[in-house]
């Protein structure tokens, strides 16, 4: 079986982990967090980086900093994960979904201002694939809307809009390093916060809502509870892990754009719709994914791979009409959402897929649409 996803070490992970053991230190804000947020900062120009156990925690943690209440409006694609809408439901906000674009599953910024209404408190954009939004344009929308942008760029590190890193545009970016993503830490994550107005309150968020980390850094005297938050900050053996990780971004990222390319090369003459890069956006290599032309094809078309024992997979589910939002959302169609939803496939995509495997698989692919 080729699997769809096999998590790769560096070999230094354990390494590390023993040094952050040794240290004494293994509870979180220590040496291997400060070098994961430090790496950020520096590589990203983020102007504050915090380590959390998922995107899924830097995205709520996104929410409590907008301060996001009853009623308030969030916009944001349907073709996304769940923890995007739901980080923002947990504040009690009406999640309003954007449709995806003809080229890309991102959502299709011209849909966005129609959707804004005086309860619209902030857009969320998704880098699907680790693709970039238009975000001259979505900053541009904010702005003169006064709304905030959080980038989830759970997908996206080392990916650049016009030379910006993604994550370090909008007001606050979330990474994901759970073990399907380029790096990886098991379950990971990482708040940016690019508005230097949240630094502060983050840092309490962050800490169950205690104002410890300024007591750490001799700011006061002695510290208590001061804000709501919870406890968003992985353990010294986790940012360990994620560090022995970082160290080698460059090789990890130069592997998966050749596999990435190569399926590109191989695939382009064969009647399956490949992805799409806008010229605004790079390409970080995270997802190589194929756009069948129907659900009949794309049920088929995963059928025949897992008898080559293939693992492709599809992807997310329009939220809008998931079980839990569909009675919540305003009832407008999202088709092109819903066509990703149908048609969608992911190949396998991992450091370590051999040249051997990855053309049987496009062998196979060639094979099916003979
Ligand atoms: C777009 C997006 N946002 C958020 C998440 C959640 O990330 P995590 O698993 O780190 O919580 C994912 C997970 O894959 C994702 O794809």
């Amino acid at each position: 079986m080729i699997p769809f996803n096999k998590p790769f070490l560096t070999g230094k992970e354990t390494k590390y982990i023993e040094e952050a053991v040794a240290s004494g230190k293994i509870s979180g804000n220590g040496m291997f967090t400060q070098k994961c947020q430090f790496f950020f900062e520096k590589r990203y120009g983020i102007k504050k980086a915090l380590l959390t156990t998922s995107c899924t925690d830097a995205l709520e943690m996104a929410a409590i900093l907008l301060n996001i209440k009853d009623g308030d409006e969030v916009i944001m694609p349907s073709y996304t994960f769940v923890s995007t809408a739901n980080a923002f439901v947990l504040r009690g906000a009406n999640i309003v979904f954007a449709d995806s674009g003809v080229d890309t599953p991102n959502l299709d910024v011209a849909k966005i201002e129609p959707l804004i209404t005086n309860k619209t408190k902030a857009i969320v954009v998704v880098h699907y694939a680790g693709v970039a939004c238009d975000m001259d344009v979505v900053m541009d929308i904010a702005k003169r809307n006064d709304l905030y942008v959080v980038e989830d760029a759970a997908q996206a590190i080392e990916s650049f809009y016009k030379g910006k890193a993604l994550g370090s545009i909008g007001h606050l970016g979330t990474f994901s390093f759970h073990e399907t993503k380029n790096i990886i830490a098991g379950e990971g994550g990482l708040l940016a916060i690019n508005d230097e107005q949240f630094i502060d309150r983050a840092e309490i968020i962050w800490e169950k809502g205690t104002n410890r980390t300024a007591f750490f850094r001799g700011e006061v005297d002695k510290y208590g509870w001061v804000d709501i938050g919870s406890s968003f900050l992985p353990s010294e053996v986790i940012a360990a892990f994620l560090y022995a990780q970082l160290e080698k971004l460059d090789s990890i990222q130069s592997k998966r754009k050749q596999l990435w390319d190569n399926y590109n090369d191989k695939l382009k003459n064969v009647p399956i719709r490949l992805p799409k890069l806008p010229l605004y956006a790079t390409n970080n290599a995270h997802m190589f994914y194929v756009i069948c032309k129907s659900l009949n094809e794309r049920n088929s078309f995963l059928t025949f791979l897992k008898k080559y024992n293939i693992g492709a997979v599809f992807h997310y589910l329009s939220l809008h009409s998931s079980s839990f939002y569909k009675q919540k959302h305003d009832g407008r169609n999202l088709l092109e959402s819903d066509k990703y939803s149908e048609t969608l496939v992911r190949l396998p995509m991992f450091y370590e897929l051999s040249v051997s495997d990855q053309n049987e698989i496009i062998k196979a692919i060639e094979i099916f649409y003979e």
